[in-house]
């Protein structure tokens, strides 16, 4: 049984006062989450939310790193950095870096690597366009995307990572992939999984993203591959996510 993760996305939201008042809403609201909880943040906002979230269920998430251990790369920021700032979690591979930041399959990867190789948990974001689902080649982009961004990786390794199947038709766009629609593509891309590293395909976890809500995500949820949610815009209202993480209620 693979225990279902909920996190959530900030992007760029929240100053660390915005930051401290929403995740001590969050606190209370979520302590008796059945499920693990991640908040990813900006990285402005650590030092805040480590704060009020010591000795709670909710775990602190960074929303992009480096793959480099240091040197001359201005504006970026380590694994090494994330650590020390209690981060556990880090989103790579967004589409909206894809998109607007030139991330590339490549780049997923190394810093996939680099995460794994600190003790980070990635949550590696995957998922097809508009007009690539259009043309037939989720399946295909799904599995060459997940394969690229995990090579290197041992299955041991692969069976602790988190990957998030976001069509980028459905992000921020309140389209939602329907659960049949999201549960089949999660599926090949476990079995995208499972034809290199074996079992470990039983116990990676595959998120759904892309404008999954309170009143979407018991459907989702409900579906057999898909084990939790990576959340954007509900994600920053402590009662919207709440209600996400309490899918079964
Ligand atoms: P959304 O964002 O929930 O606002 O669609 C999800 C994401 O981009 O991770």
């Amino acid at each position: 049984m693979r225990t279902p993760i909920i996190a959530g996305n900030w992007k760029m939201n929240k100053t660390p006062s915005e930051a401290k008042a929403l995740v001590s809403a969050l606190v209370p609201l979520v302590a008796d989450a059945k499920c693990d909880v991640v908040v990813c943040t900006p990285a402005v906002d650590f030092a805040a939310v480590s704060e009020v979230i010591k000795g709670t269920n909710i775990k602190l998430g960074a929303e992009n790193m480096h793959w480099k251990e240091s040197g001359a790369f201005t504006g970026e920021l380590s694994a090494a950095m994330l650590k020390e700032s209690g981060v556990e979690y880090v989103i790579l591979g967004h589409s909206e870096r894809r998109q607007y930041f030139g991330e590339t399959d490549a780049t997923v990867n190394l810093r996939t690597l680099a995460a794994v190789k600190a003790g980070l948990t990635p949550i590696i974001c995957v998922g097809e366009k508009k007009e690539e689902r259009e043309a037939g080649y989720t399946n295909a982009l799904v599995t060459y995307q997940t394969l690229i961004a995990l090579s290197g990786l041992t299955a041991e390794q692969v069976a602790k990572v988190v990957i998030a199947y976001e069509p980028v038709w459905a992000i921020g766009t309140g389209l939602t992939a329907t659960d049949e629609q999201a549960n089949e593509t999660i599926g090949v891309i476990r079995e995208a999984v499972r034809s290199v590293y074996g079992d470990a395909a039983d116990e990676v976890r595959i998120q759904y993203g892309g404008s999954m809500n309170p009143k979407n995500c018991k459907g989702l949820m409900a579906q057999p591959e898909i084990d939790g949610g990576l959340i954007g815009g509900a994600s920053l209202k402590a009662e919207d996510f709440s209600k996400v993480v309490h899918f079964d209620a």
